[in-house]
């Protein structure tokens, strides 16, 4: 398979992740599909709150499970919406900046066509855990 046929793929989980989106405040529903390193592939929903500030974006949800389920070295994420062309929120981006600078991002700006692009031009100079070092 190549990189272009998986992310088609890695789309489709985040679209079937989508389905169970818990968004009755802003009624967005949004699907996020990992990719691992070892090719496991882990999915996640926006979870919303009544307390409004304490929803949880997809992406988050999706890197936290695979963080869970112990892969820390991630190479892609595909984000689904109906709308298409959401990309990462800025939380997200550094999130997902701690697990990989090289990552690929896949959305979907159509029902049937996506863009990619990498995280580290979403968000070029993320803060990073080297600077903590002493
Ligand atoms: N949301 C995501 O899950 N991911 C994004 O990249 C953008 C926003 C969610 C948060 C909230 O539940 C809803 O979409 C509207 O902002």
């Amino acid at each position: 398979m190549n990189k272009k046929q998986a992310y088609k793929q890695l789309l489709e989980f985040a679209k079937q992740t989508a389905g169970n989106s818990y968004s009755p405040y802003s009624k967005f529903a949004v699907g996020a599909a990992v990719l691992c390193e070892n090719n496991k592939v882990f999915c996640g929903t926006n979870v919303e709150n009544a307390s409004y500030g304490l929803s949880m974006c997809a992406e988050r949800v999706a890197v936290f499970t695979a963080v869970a389920n112990g892969c820390k070295k991630i190479k892609a994420i595909a984000i689904y919406s109906e709308k298409g062309n959401v990309t990462p929120c800025g939380a997200c981006r550094q999130v997902l900046s701690e697990f990989s600078k090289t990552a690929d991002v896949v959305y979907n700006t159509g029902k049937n066509s996506f863009k990619t692009v990498k995280i580290s031009s979403l968000l070029p100079k993320s803060f990073s855990g080297k600077t903590l070092k002493k």
